[in-house]
C-alpha cells in the first residue's frame, strides 16, 4: 500500500499521466532539486505504522522502529512522535534516535559487535559521543537521558563486557539475550539471521546458561530474550516456531530463579516489492498473537522491531536517464545513479519495479510486477558506476525512454538511502518528504567537497609536516 499514483495532470496533454507522491508530481520535485533523490510519502509511512500497531494492539507490544531501514532524523522524529520506540544497532544510531526524540526507555540496542564506548553511552548519556556538540548546538544535554530500555547481548564475551562496564559506571544494565533458534526464515542468504550457521545470537543451551550465570549479577538485569530471524519474511510460521523455542527457553531460564518480563521477536515483516506480496498485518498478528498470549498473560511484554514494512513502500528513488544505447541485442538505459544510490539489486539480486515518472495513459501500470512480461522491449537499467554489477534492474520491460526522462524505482524507502555509498566518488542523493501538498527537503544532496573529503588532504599534509599533535 502506498500513495504513489499515476494521474493525469489537469491542463496537460490528457494522453499523459504523471507519477504523484501524495498530491505532488515527482517530476516537479525532481526538476527543482535534481536527481538522484529519494522521495518519501509521509502518509504512506504513517499508515503502515498505524496499521501495524492496530494489528498487534491486543498484546500492547513495545514497537521499536528499526532505525537502520531509513534513519533520516526527520522520518525518525515523525515515527517517534507517533509513539514508536527505536531498535538501534550502533552508537550513532542510538544518538540519532535520541536526537530525534525517542525516549531512552523505548530504545532496544542490538548488534553483534558493540564497542565498549557504545555500551557506555547506552548506559549513561555522559558518555555520548555527541555530548559536546549537543550542548554547543543548543540540544538537550544527553547526560540526563538515562539508560536504554534494553541492551541485547549476543555472546558470553559481550555479556561479560556489559557486566564489567555497568559495574564501572555503577549503572545496572537491562539485558536481553539473543537466541539463535536455528530456524531458516527463507530470506536471502545474506539477510537470514536465525540459522545455526549465522553469526547472530546463541543456541538455546547457551542462552539458558547465560541467564543462569548472570541473572543475579548486581549490575546486569537479564529481563528477557531477543530473536530476529531475517528480513524480509513473508510468512508467519518462522515467528511462531521461534515463539515455541522462546517459551521453552523462558521456562528453563526461570527454573534458575528470577522472572522474564521482556520478549523481543525482532523485525522482518515484508514490504510489497510486487503488489500483494506481503501478508496483511492482520494475518501476521492472527498467527503470532495466540502464540505469545500465554506469555503476555504471565506478564511478559512483547517487543517487535519493524523496519522495512514501515518504510519500504513509503519511498521511491528517482533517477534520470543519461543515455540509451543498443548493442548486441541489448538495450541499456544508463542512469545518473545505480548501485551507489540503491545497492539492493546488486547485493541481493533484489527486484524493484522501475517505471518512468511520466508515461502515456496506456502505460500506466495496474500493479507493480517487476517480472511481468509486457509488450515493451526488455532492457537493463544501469548506473554510472564502473562495475558490471551496477544495475537497478535487469531484463526490465520498460516503455521507450530517452535522455532526460526520469525513472522511479519503487519500494526503495527501506535499506535504500541507509545503504547508499560514494563508490566512484558519486555524491549521496538528497532526501525529500512529501506530506500532502507540502514538500520538505529532509537531507540535502552531498556536496562535492564532502564526497571527496577535501579537508582530509589538508589534514594529511599537516600531519606530515608535524603541524598536528
Ligand atoms: N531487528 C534486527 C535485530 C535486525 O537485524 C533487523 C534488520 C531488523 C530488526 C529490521 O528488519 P526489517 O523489519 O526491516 O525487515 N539490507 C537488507 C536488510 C538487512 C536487515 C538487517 N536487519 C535489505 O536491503 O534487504
Amino acid at each position: 500500500m502506498d500513495y504513489f499514483t499515476y494521474q493525469p495532470v489537469p491542463g496537460y496533454d490528457e494522453r499523459i499521466a504523471r507519477l504523484l507522491c501524495e498530491d505532488v508530481a515527482i517530476d516537479d520535485i525532481a526538476a527543482a532539486i535534481g536527481t538522484p533523490c529519494y522521495i518519501y510519502s509521509a502518509r504512506t509511512m504513517h499508515e503502515h505504522a498505524a496499521r501495524f500497531a492496530a494489528a498487534f494492539a491486543p498484546i500492547n507490544p513495545l514497537l521499536c522502529y528499526a532505525v537502520k531501514a531509513c534513519s533520516n532524523t526527520e522520518i525518525l522524529r515523525r515515527l517517534f512522535g507517533a509513539g514508536m520506540g527505536a531498535d538501534v544497532v550502533s552508537g550513532l544510531e542510538l544518538e540519532r534516535a535520541w536526537l530525534a526524540g525517542c525516549p531512552m526507555e523505548k530504545v532496544v540496542f542490538a548488534g553483534v559487535g558493540k564497542s565498549d564506548s557504545e555500551v557506555r553511552a547506552a548506559l549513561d548519556g555522559t558518555h555520548s559521543p555527541l555530548r559536546d556538540d549537543a550542548i554547543s548546538n543548543g540540544h538537550p544535554d544527553p547526560a540526563s537521558r538515562g539508560s536504554v530500555g534494553v541492551l541485547n547481548s549476543e555472546s558470553r564475551s559481550e555479556l561479560e563486557r556489559i557486566a564489567t562496564i555497568a559495574a564501572e559506571l555503577k549503572t545496572p544494565a537491562r539485558v536481553a539475550i539473543r537466541l539463535n533458534p536455528d530456524i531458516d526464515a527463507g530470506a536471502h542468504d545474506h539477510t537470514t539471521t536465525g540459522r545455526a550457521s549465522d553469526k547472530f545470537g546463541v543456541p538455546i543451551d547457551e542462552a539458558e546458561a547465560l541467564y543462569r550465570d548472570f541473572h543475579a549479577d548486581p549490575f546486569v538485569r537479564v529481563v528477557g530474550f531477543h530473536v530476529h530471524l531475517g528480513s524480509p519474511i513473508y510468512s508467519s510460521k518462522p515467528y511462531t516456531d521461534a515463539v515455541r523455542a522462546l517459551a521453552s527457553l523462558i521456562d528453563r531460564a526461570e527454573s534458575h530463579g528470577g522472572r522474564i518480563t521482556h520478549l523481543d521477536l525482532g523485525g522482518g515483516f515484508g514490504a510489497d516489492y510486487q503488489t500483494g506480496q506481503t501478508p496483511s498485518y492482520q494475518s501476521y498478528a492472527e498467527a503470532i498473537i495466540p502464540a505469545v498470549m500465554p506469555l503476555v498473560e504471565r506478564g511478559v511484554r512483547i517487543a517487535l522491531e519493524p523496519g522495512r514494512t514501515i518504510m519500504g513502500n513509503a519511498g521511491v528513488l528517482v533517477v534520470s536517464v543519461r543515455h540509451v544505447k543498443r548493442q548486441c541485442g541489448h538495450r541499456f538505459v544508463i542512469c545518473d545513479a545505480g548501485m551507489n544510490a540503491l545497492i539492493r539489486p546488486s547485493l541481493y539480486g533484489a527486484k524493484h519495479s522501475v517505471w518512468p515518472t511520466t508515461v502515456s495513459k496506456d502505460d500506466v501500470p495496474s500493479a507493480r510486477l517487476p517480472d511481468k512480461p509486457s509488450k515493451h522491449e526488455a532492457c537493463d537499467i544501469v548506473g554510472p558506476v564502473c562495475e558490471t554489477g551496477d544495475f537497478l534492474a535487469r531484463g526490465a520491460r520498460l516503455p521507450e525512454v530517452i535522455r532526460g526522462d526520469r525513472l522511479a524505482v519503487f519500494t526503495a524507502g527501506a535499506y535504500g538511502m541507509t545503504m547508499a555509498n560514494t563508490y566512484n566518488d558519486q555524491p549521496l542523493p538528497c532526501e525529500v518528504l512529501v506530506d500532502g501538498e507540502r514538500v520538505h527537503v529532509i537531507r540535502e544532496r552531498q556536496q562535492p567537497w564532502q564526497t571527496i573529503d577535501a579537508r582530509h588532504i589538508t589534514r594529511q599534509l599537516d600531519l606530515m609536516t608535524g603541524a598536528i599533535g
